[in-house]
């Protein structure tokens, strides 16, 4: 069937009025554009959508089905176009916003005050390790994602707008506390605490042992930051973390950094999203925000 949206509003003002003339009037066309239009749709459909009996015209049976659809294909129109133009405006729509679970630290402050801006914004946060990230963005869910240096194979648009450098950690009664200049071999019978598979930090402690001819100790490996920091607390081992991770337990003496030569390694936040990518106004203000809220920092720094 070729059906034109301009052929459904003919024939809904033609079966509102039950005459072609008003409905002529009622969309500015002459009558015989308008009964044109009737015969072109009845041609399509395969039936008669009027009958005339005398003067008066009536809906057939078609006629009568062929509305109720006309009308909610209409309805379904204008609900698209409404939402359409919500999306337009900044104010509205939903945002979902993925990040690596060592941004959760500063991120979701970040969102706070976003949301606080914009209060009629539908927001979603997840929050993952780096691996599960990068799958999320493969599967085009996340409008946009906070995380550390994205994969060349990903095509993806990425800015960077915050710096994370990633420190070793210790309880405060290692050895090694307070000792300045400590050399990597120094470190060689300890035990390391380490992030599971997948996460973006431990790829970049093993990255930078692996440039340092390092070969660590294989301690324990441990879900997620929170565990990680707990461990180092317990005594387990030493650990390599992003600072956001530990400031509280570094401001507490709870943990302490171990300064390593060669550390910190210095990785960099980056908000990113596939290209391609249609970002809605709201996507686009909350990814101005962030590069925003970044370059404030390092003023403030
Ligand atoms: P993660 O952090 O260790 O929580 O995966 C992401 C990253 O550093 O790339």
């Amino acid at each position: 069937m070729h059906i034109t949206i301009r052929q459904l509003q003919v024939f809904d003002a033609v079966a509102r009025h039950l005459s072609y003339t008003r409905a002529a009037e009622e969309l500015h066309l002459t009558q015989p554009a308008v009964s044109m239009q009737i015969k072109q749709l009845e041609g399509s459909v395969g039936l008669p959508l009027f009958e005339q009996i005398g003067k008066t015209i009536y809906l057939t049976q078609a006629g009568d089905a062929m509305l109720s659809h006309a009308r909610s294909i209409m309805q379904n129109l204008a609900a698209a176009e409404e939402e359409m133009d919500q999306l337009k405006g900044v104010d509205s729509g939903r945002l979902k916003v993925a990040i690596a679970s060592t941004v959760n630290y500063f991120a979701t402050q970040l969102l706070a005050v976003f949301a606080r801006e914009h209060p009629t914004v539908e927001i979603s946060l997840d929050v993952t390790n780096r691996e599960a990230l990068l799958s999320r963005l493969e599967a085009n869910i996340p409008d946009l994602v906070l995380m550390g240096k994205p994969p060349a194979d990903l095509d993806l648009i990425a800015e960077p707008f915050m710096e994370n450098p990633l420190i070793m950690i210790a309880s405060p009664d290692h050895p090694l506390a307070g000792k300045k200049n400590v050399r990597l071999t120094e470190l060689e019978g300890e035990d390391f605490v380490v992030r599971e598979p997948g996460s973006g930090t431990r790829v970049a402690m093993e990255r930078f042992f692996a440039e340092q001819c390092f070969v660590h100790q294989k301690g324990m490996e441990l879900m997620g930051n929170e565990a990680v920091k707990q461990g180092v607390e317990a005594g387990l081992g030493l650990a390599v973390v992003s600072v956001h991770t530990v400031e509280q337990e570094l401001t507490l003496n709870r943990l302490v950094p171990l300064h390593v030569h060669g550390l910190p390694i210095m990785r960099r936040w980056y908000v990113a999203h596939r290209r391609g990518k249609k970002l809605s106004a709201t996507a686009r203000s909350f990814r101005d925000f962030v590069l925003r809220a970044g370059a404030e920092a390092r003023l403030a720094s």
